[in-house]
């Protein structure tokens, strides 16, 4: 049954009428019991969702919801490797790539297999160059799933990364990227990687083209030994006269492919064992999510949550501010995640929905976020529900620092919530703005798989109760052959039939 048209729909909307004046100061005062019944451990981290605009009312007409949504058997239909993105006729089963060898039987037991006899080599592969003094420089070229994934946990996990190797990735189709890493290279020192699941997207063949062409012009030999491939379509990198590729498969969403080949600069930065813990703390989300009962599901209720706030409290946005700098490039990640797999306008039978769906997500690193927007969180006119992600034990040991950042992530939550108001006019803080609370122990392979792992059941939680297709995204395409048809009249003048702007700007480009 459609979301909008269940009985616990209409219970929410009567609801969120009752919650008009909700205030969480008010309800921490009147229940002892909130923050511990809004909170829960989950596999490697640990979730306070109190601070929030709900309370155990609330989250009870919730589960009715994912209830009469089936968000358990849309679940089952996942992990059973069930052709759930119907657009496309293909399972969903990324889950796969950090399933334990030997483990599910049936017709699941051969594509497992499979999968952990690529991993086999990938990782055999990335421990041949962690070996090979002579490569010092790992270019990824690749671009959204198959950029922002294993950029992000390279960075994140950046104190694990081999001494003497150097990671680059290279995404934009903008020249002056490439341009840049390629002037501190050598071509007997790099090894390009092409990440591509389909192997034809524009920017990153552009990209693997301009790399092979400055690699042979720099006196590069061996482009076998020099460039490998992360690919479905494994001809197609043969095609481009590469030798070494480590395959995946059309079950594998781009955004949620850094489990695969994909993850390969990772394995590479951080070792094949580093890797496994990776996929072992995904894994452990993974066995939380099939195994916990929804109420105490921490994915379906943050999936639930979301859908709370954007169809009944009508916010709009989400932001996401990691307390650790070597998370920086987790909101982008995130945004990926949650706005390519969520923001549809249609059900999965392609018709238009009246609900809204995907919020904005955005954000940046604490404490720099708290110079720059959080001013808007606190006073702005919208309320905008922040999600911090703190780590308790660093890696450095320089004194002072840490505890000075986990007081200013745990006291932004604390003025978010309280506000001031003793001081008028300028000086008021309205107070109880929302916030969530995910803790990590220490920022290791393990607990960044577990996170990452939440974030992705997180999404597949409130796409499956909004109804709509998660893993396609068609709305990309439409740029892709504009963007070719503007090239070609870039190149011609040819501004027939274009609307007045597009004409004018083209030609004011032109102009010598
Ligand atoms: O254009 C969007 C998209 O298809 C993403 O879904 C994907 O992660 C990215 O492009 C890169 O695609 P590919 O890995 O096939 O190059």
């Amino acid at each position: 049954m459609r979301c909008d048209q269940t009985p616990a729909w209409a219970e929410l909307q009567a609801h969120a009428r009752q919650m008009a004046g909700f205030d969480l100061r008010q309800a921490f005062a009147h229940d002892p019991g909130r923050a511990q019944r809004l909170s829960q451990a989950a596999p490697h981290l640990f979730a306070d969702l109190s601070k929030n605009h709900w309370d155990a009312g609330t989250e009870a007409l919730l589960l009715d919801l994912a209830a009469q949504c089936d968000l358990a058997g849309q679940r089952d239909a996942m992990m059973a490797g069930e052709p759930i993105n119907r657009t496309e006729g293909r399972a969903v089963m990324h889950w796969l790539l950090r399933q334990p060898a030997g483990s599910l039987q049936g017709a699941l037991a051969a594509p497992l297999a499979q999968v952990h006899e690529t991993l086999a080599a990938m990782l055999a592969y990335a421990e041949q160059v962690r070996a090979d003094a002579a490569i010092t420089d790992i270019v990824n070229i690749g671009i959204g799933g198959s950029d922002l994934g294993p950029q992000m946990a390279v960075l994140a996990l950046q104190d694990r990364v081999l001494p003497g190797k150097r990671f680059h990735f290279v995404s934009n189709v903008d020249g002056h990227e490439l341009a840049a890493v390629l002037r501190g290279l050598r071509p007997e020192h790099t090894l390009f990687l092409i990440a591509s699941k389909t192997f034809t997207t524009l920017e990153t063949m552009t990209n693997a083209r301009s790399a092979r062409a400055w690699f042979e012009a720099e006196g590069g030999r061996e482009v076998g030994r020099h460039f490998a491939a992360l690919t479905t379509n494994v001809q197609a990198a043969a095609d481009f006269g590469i030798r070494t590729t480590f395959g995946f498969w059309d079950w594998v969403g781009g955004r949620y492919s850094m489990w695969s080949a994909i993850g390969l600069p990772l394995a590479i930065a951080i070792g094949a064992e580093g890797f496994r813990e990776l996929l072992a703390g995904a894994h452990a989300m993974d066995q939380h999510v099939v195994q916990a009962p929804l109420a105490q599901n921490l994915p379906v209720r943050m999936g639930l949550m979301d859908v709370w706030y954007r169809n009944f409290l009508g916010y709009s946005s989400r932001s996401i501010a990691p307390y650790h700098s070597a998370l920086r490039r987790l909101p982008a990640y995130l945004q990926q995640l949650e706005m390519e797999s969520n923001g549809k306008r249609v059900d999965q039978q392609g018709q238009a929905l009246s609900y809204a769906t995907s919020p904005v997500l955005w954000g940046e690193p604490g404490t720099n976020g708290q110079h720059a927007y959080f001013q808007m969180l606190h006073q702005g006119s919208d309320v905008v529900p922040l999600e911090f992600v703190a780590v308790k034990t660093p890696t450095h040991t320089l004194p002072d620092h840490h505890a000075l950042l986990l007081a200013n992530a745990l006291a932004q939550a604390q003025a978010l919530m309280l506000g001031q108001h003793d001081a008028g006019g300028h000086r008021h803080f309205p107070g109880n703005r929302p916030s969530s609370f995910l803790l990590l122990d220490a920022l290791t392979p393990t607990s960044l798989g577990a996170l990452i792992a939440l974030q992705e059941q997180r999404v597949f939680s409130n796409g499956a109760i909004w109804g709509i297709n998660s893993f396609d995204q068609w709305g990309v395409e439409r740029g892709k052959v504009l963007a070719k048809d503007v090239h070609a009249r870039l190149q011609s003048g040819d501004v027939a039939g274009l609307d007045a702007s597009t004409a004018q700007l083209l030609q004011r480009l032109q102009q010598a």
